[in-house]
């Protein structure tokens, strides 16, 4: 068996294990095989996933924000150092917030584009600039800015290579926001996010609740169970093998 087989052999296995069958989106297995191939038939007299996976940890019927954060997102140092050095730089607190949930697609939904993913997550629940700056900031990355010390992130050149060109849109996006009035709400994004990767750092995700608490909308009946534009997206990151 190769390493792949086996690991599918493993992953088979253990899903067996569990009473209901676990059938995953087809975003979650493109490419590793082919979407247009039939799905693996159902395990016969298997019931399937229809919201709480019982290998994830369950979340509180009315989640929040921190919620997420503690029991679906992955790593999320990142963002916390993000946010406190926004906070060091007298960053106003809406752009704390902003720093806080920046790259919340890459911790718990989806990596590519996910600038884009992150703002439509928390759109209905921040400041319109927020979730503008955080749009954009996904463009931004790309193109240095020697006015506010940001330049090209050399982990860019190690991860993409020297001769990467971003794609048209991000060009289209980049030129768009350079001209718009938050330009550099989104740029700071950028300026706090570069020197943000310290392993030895640990901070708390409490040192955020106040600021949370003033500009994130929590919504009542929970985020998810809300009738917001992006709740599904918020309830497929708490189901993730949902069936239907
Ligand atoms: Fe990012
Ligand atoms: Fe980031």
């Amino acid at each position: 068996m190769t390493t792949m087989e086996r690991a599918e052999a493993a992953e088979r296995a253990m899903i067996e294990e569990l009473e209901r069958a676990v059938v995953k989106s087809v975003i979650y297995t493109s490419g590793d095989r082919d979407p247009r191939q039939p799905v693996p038939p159902r395990p016969p007299g298997k019931r399937v996933m229809m919201c709480a996976d019982p290998r994830l940890p369950k979340m509180p019927d009315r989640p929040t924000l921190l919620d997420f954060f503690t029991l679906r997102f992955g790593p999320t140092q990142h963002m916390m150092q993000s946010a406190r050095l926004a906070q060091k730089n007298g960053l106003p607190e809406k752009l704390v917030l902003a720093c806080l949930v920046h790259d919340i697609a890459v911790a718990g939904f989806i990596r590519g584009d996910h600038g884009y993913w992150a703002a439509q997550l928390v759109e209905p629940y921040v400041d319109e600039e927020v979730s503008w700056a955080i749009r954009y900031h996904q463009a931004l990355r790309f193109f240095p800015d020697e006015s506010v010390g940001y330049s090209y992130p050399k982990t860019y050149l190690e991860l993409f290579g020297e001769d990467y060109v971003p794609d048209p849109y991000i060009r289209r996006d980049y030129e768009y926001a350079r001209n718009h009035r938050w330009y550099m709400s989104a740029r700071q994004i950028c300026v706090n996010d570069l020197y943000a990767f310290d392993p030895t750092v640990k901070v708390a995700l409490e040192e955020f609740t106040d600021v949370v608490g003033r500009h994130f909308r929590q919504p009542r009946e929970g985020l998810g169970f809300d009738a917001s534009p992006s709740a599904h997206m918020w309830r497929t990151i708490m189901c993730p093998t949902k069936y239907l």
